[in-house]
């Protein structure tokens, strides 16, 4: 059973994902720990609900830096709890090398868009924005950039004429939600 680590900074909704995948026996893991740098997000409650601990990270006051004396002590406090594969789900800041070197191609990350296209920020705005016909979800492993590193898993939709921001980052969700629990099956050399 492998320990899990998910850092979010939003509603969580990927993280439920895989704690549903966990309870149906399609994934093989543990969340040990939940760390978010927002006070308020639902992913923190969803931890809470699960019994699994939380807590929030301390970016000594950057709106959305991630400074590297954040990185380090978050990569200890995740070690300490034992984790072994770090999940980012809506985690929205840059996670560098402090944390890298740590965990060495153990850290994964959701992102929704078919990358390397739209990488950044709202991705699923830009491709209504962009007039895109198709867009998507990756699972990929983090590295120094920014939505750059080896891809894992990606699925796709369709983007309608009639879609807005909402309505397309709605129908990107549901396949996060299937992709990010296989996404860590193939990580760890399993059958998705
Ligand atoms: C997800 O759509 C995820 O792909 C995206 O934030 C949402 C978080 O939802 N991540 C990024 O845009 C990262 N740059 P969740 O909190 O319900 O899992």
């Amino acid at each position: 059973k492998i320990k899990l680590g998910v850092l979010g900074s939003g509603s969580g909704s990927n993280m439920q994902a895989i704690l549903d995948a966990i309870e149906a026996g399609t994934l093989n893991a543990e969340i040990v720990l939940v760390l978010s740098d927002n006070p308020d997000a639902y992913i923190l409650e969803r931890a809470e609900k699960a019994g699994i601990p939380a807590r929030v990270i301390d970016c000594a006051g950057y709106k959305t830096r991630f400074p590297d004396a954040s990185q380090a002590a978050v990569a200890a406090e995740l070690k300490a709890a034992g984790v072994e594969m770090v999940c980012l789900a809506g985690f929205m800041r840059l996670v560098k090398q402090a944390m890298l070197d740590v965990f060495p191609n153990k850290i994964l990350n959701i992102h929704p868009s078919l990358l390397p296209a739209y990488p950044g920020l709202m991705a699923w705005k830009q491709a209504v924005e962009d007039g895109a016909k198709e867009s998507g979800c990756t699972v990929h492993y983090v590295d120094a950039g920014m939505d750059t590193g080896p891809i894992i898993l990606q699925a796709r939709v369709p983007v309608f004429s009639d879609d807005t921001a909402e309505t397309l980052h709605a129908r990107i969700q549901e396949q996060e939600h299937q992709l990010y629990p296989k996404a860590i099956n193939l990580a760890l050399g399993r059958p998705a």
